[in-house]
């Protein structure tokens, strides 16, 4: 049966660099996965106008089409371009593909970690006087991941398409001090398969990489170079047309090392454990039991292959002085939609829409006391 939006219920929406997912308060699911795309096309006959499109209606197989990414590395860009796209999308998803009127929803967004006031209010004001709707609540996307297993103490770590956060949080608020994020994610493996296999692979044809990713990584519990990651058969790769493919042992061992030891692809950072146990000495002595036993796995990326395993293996050999049994690493199956399903089960508690979400009144009010307004429900 199809839900019915009530006064109370939400719409609740979570931005990513890749994806967008939307769908109802309380159900367990987004109803919409859109990727987070918009193209403008100049429309001849309709005296010149701009027609926009966005996600599924973009034919993103035709290297005519241009396309506008407003999503960077988690964060919305910052022109007006960039931020008109957002608003096409958000308001593509509310009145076209959730049906319903602007002016009577209550909206809530996740928001990227360390995001700043200026773009928060930026938020709010999109939805709020743009598009008009009855009341927003924005929420960092990591503290909703965690809420999404039913704890409020843990330490996220999110790996999406264009970044992967590292986020410690006590008691349901993000420990700025310890939060690491690392310019890396699931994006960055796609471009290294595609590039590694241009010879088979035409430039338009990025979503073949991403298939390639998504099927045949898989991250081993240590790296050896070459190894055996496969059974023989699994090495190859059927393109659309029937054309049979190789795709070699090293660009699969190396693409499932990327997060690991970023300096693969030429990137002079730390990899994805150092960052996670470096974070985790970030935080007060009498938090780290906390942290270290429920370390969890969200975002698209981290449902790679061996990717769980893997983490929780280097974190307990890096963690010194703690037993290897109080160490967990969560890995839910649901975890590539966990920020959107937090979300859907907090804003389905009645206290959410009664104490943690601007009212479009409020916000009309007095525009002096906007940002004080984005101030009292930053959480
Ligand atoms: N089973 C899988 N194995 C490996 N990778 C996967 C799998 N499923 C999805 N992904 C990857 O996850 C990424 C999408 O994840 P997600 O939707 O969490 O990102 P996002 O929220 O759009 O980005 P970000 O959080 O970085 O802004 C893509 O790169 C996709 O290829
Ligand atoms: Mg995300």
């Amino acid at each position: 049966m199809e839900a019915e939006l009530d006064t109370k219920d939400f719409i609740v929406i979570d931005n990513g660099t890749g994806y967008i997912k939307a769908g109802y308060s309380g159900e367990d699911a987004p109803k919409i996965v859109l990727p987070t795309v918009m193209s403008v096309v100049e429309s001849q006959e309709q005296g010149k106008s701009k027609t926009m499109y966005s996600g599924a209606d973009i034919d993103l197989k035709n290297p005519e089409t241009p396309l506008f990414y407003p999503i960077d590395r988690g964060e919305i860009k910052s022109t007006e371009q960039d931020w008109e796209c957002m608003s096409f999308i958000w308001e593509h998803i509310i009145k076209n593909l959730m049906q319903e009127e602007l002016n009577s929803v209550n909206v809530l967004i996740t928001d990227s970690i360390l995001n700043t006031r200026e773009n928060r209010q930026r938020m709010a004001q999109v939805f709020l006087e743009t598009l008009g709707v009855n009341s927003l609540g924005i929420m960092p996307a990591p503290v909703l991941s965690l809420f999404s297993i039913g704890k409020t103490r843990g330490i996220v770590v999110d790996v999406g398409c264009g970044l992967t956060s590292i986020v410690p949080i006590f008691e349901g608020f993000a420990l700025p001090h310890a939060i690491h994020k690392i310019p890396l994610a699931g994006n960055d493996i796609t471009t290294f398969i595609h590039q590694k296999l241009s010879a088979h692979l035409k430039p338009t044809q990025m979503f073949l990489s991403r298939s390639i990713a998504e099927d045949m990584v898989v991250v081993p519990l240590q790296y050896r170079k070459g190894q055996e990651l496969l059974s023989e058969d699994k090495r190859f790769y059927e393109l659309p047309g029937g054309k049979i493919i190789n795709v070699d042992q090293d660009i699969l061992a190396n693409a499932a090392e990327i997060l690991f030891k970023p300096s693969i692809i030429g990137q002079d950072i730390k990899g994805i454990t150092d960052q996670i146990v470096e974070s985790i000495m970030k935080c007060d002595s009498d938090l780290k039991p906390d942290m270290y036993g429920n370390v969890v796995l969200s975002g698209g990326s981290s449902m790679m292959k061996g990717f769980h395993e893997r983490v929780e293996k280097d974190i307990k050999n890096r963690l010194e002085g703690v037993s290897n049994n109080d160490i967990k690493v969560h890995a839910d199956s649901f975890r590539q939609h966990a920020a959107w399903i937090g979300g859907s089960m907090l804003a389905s508690l009645s206290t959410f829409g009664q104490f943690m979400t601007i009212k479009k009144e409020e916000w009309e009010n007095d525009p002096n006391m906007k940002p004080s307004l984005i101030h009292k429900y930053s959480f």
